[in-house]
C-alpha cells in the first residue's frame, strides 16, 4: 500500500495537528487526557466504528486496517501519530513506525513503564482484548523491563460491547467482571493494567471486583504524559492557542455521539464527521 507522504523537515510542523486513532471510540479516553495536559494542541481523531472490534481479528487484518487509518491522518498533515488502541499498538506498531514519516507513539510502552514503577510485590495483571492478550506484547515487554515481575494476563472480550452499550454500571457488568477477573484476584497482583482504551469506562466495576488494594493503570495518563515529553524534546509543541478539533468516524456518527456523550459530555458536539469506507 502506498502511503501519502509529505516531508516533515520542510513543513511548518508545530501547529499541525496530532493524529490520534483507534478502532472505535475507546481512544477518546486517551484524547480526553491529551486535551487536559496539552490544551493548545490541534487534534484530528479517527475511530473506525464501521469495523470495530479489532480485538478479535488476525494480525494481518488489523495491520491492513491500521495502515488505512494512518494514511487518512497523514493526508491531514499531522505532525505526530498516537495509536490510542492497545490492540493496534500490541499487534502492528512496528509496521506503522516503518511507513510513517512522522513520529509514532503507541499506548503499550508508556503504560508498561508506569505500571512497572507502581508494583511493589512484582505481581502485575494485564486485561485486554483477545488480540492484545494473544500478542503477548505486554508480557514480553514487562519482562524485558524487569525479569522478576510475574505477569498474569486475561482477555475480557465482553467489556468493549458492555462499555459501548452504556452497561458499565449494570449488574451484567458486575457478573462478567467477577467471572473474568477471578483468577487475577487469586494471583495476589497489586497492579492491574487496563490494556484496552475502552476499559477506563468500566473502571468502577473493575475496581470493586479487584478490591482497593489493587492499583489500576490505564493507558490515558501515561500516554498523554509521554506525548507531552516527546513533543517537548523534539520542539514540536504547538505555538498557538485556541486549538481546533476534528473527530472522524467511519460509521454511525449518531450512535457515537450518544455513546460518547455518556462518558465525555458534549465534547464531540459540532466536531464529529463521518467518512465513508474505503478511506484511502
Ligand atoms: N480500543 C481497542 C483497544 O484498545 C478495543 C476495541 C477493539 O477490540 O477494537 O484494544
Amino acid at each position: 500500500m502506498l502511503l501519502y507522504r509529505f516531508d516533515p523537515k520542510n513543513a511548518k510542523m508545530n501547529n499541525n495537528p496530532i493524529g490520534i486513532f483507534d478502532s472505535g471510540i475507546g481512544g477518546l479516553t486517551v484524547v480526553k487526557e491529551i486535551i487536559r495536559v496539552l490544551p493548545d494542541e490541534n487534534i484530528v481523531y479517527l475511530g473506525d466504528t464501521a469495523r470495530v472490534p479489532y480485538g478479535t481479528r488476525s494480525k494481518e487484518v488489523i495491520t491492513k486496517f491500521a495502515l488505512e487509518l494512518v494514511n487518512f491522518l497523514l493526508k491531514r498533515e499531522v505532525k505526530f501519530l498516537v495509536v490510542a488502541c492497545n490492540t493496534i499498538s500490541a499487534t502492528c506498531l512496528n509496521e506503522i513506525i516503518k511507513v510513517s514519516p512522522v513520529p509514532v507513539l503507541g499506548v503499550v510502552d508508556p503504560t508498561i513503564e508506569f505500571a512497572v514503577g507502581m508494583t511493589k510485590n512484582k505481581k502485575v495483571g494485564v486485561i485486554g482484548t483477545a488480540g492484545t492478550i494473544n500478542s503477548r506484547a505486554y508480557d514480553q515487554r514487562i519482562l524485558q523491563g524487569n525479569a522478576k515481575i510475574k505477569v498474569s494476563s486475561v482477555a475480557c472480550p465482553l467489556f468493549v460491547p458492555i462499555a459501548e452499550e452504556g452497561l458499565a454500571d449494570h449488574q451484567v457488568a458486575r457478573l462478567i467482571a467477577t467471572d473474568y477477573l477471578k483468577d487475577l484476584r487469586n494471583n495476589g497482583i497489586d497492579t492491574l493494567i487496563l490494556a484496552c482504551t475502552h476499559y477506563p469506562l468500566m473502571r468502577k466495576i473493575i475496581e470493586e471486583t479487584m478490591g482497593s488494594e489493587v492499583v489500576l493503570i490505564d493507558s490515558a495518563k501515561p500516554t498523554a504524559k509521554k506525548l507531552k515529553q516527546v513533543l517537548k524534546e523534539n520542539n514540536l509543541l504547538s505555538k498557538k492557542k485556541n486549538p481546533k478539533y476534528e473527530f472522524y468516524v467511519t460509521d454511525a456518527p449518531e450512535r457515537v455521539l450518544k455513546v460518547a456523550s455518556r462518558f465525555f459530555g458534549n465534547v464531540l458536539n459540532g466536531y464529529l464527521k463521518k467518512i465513508t469506507l474505503p478511506i484511502l
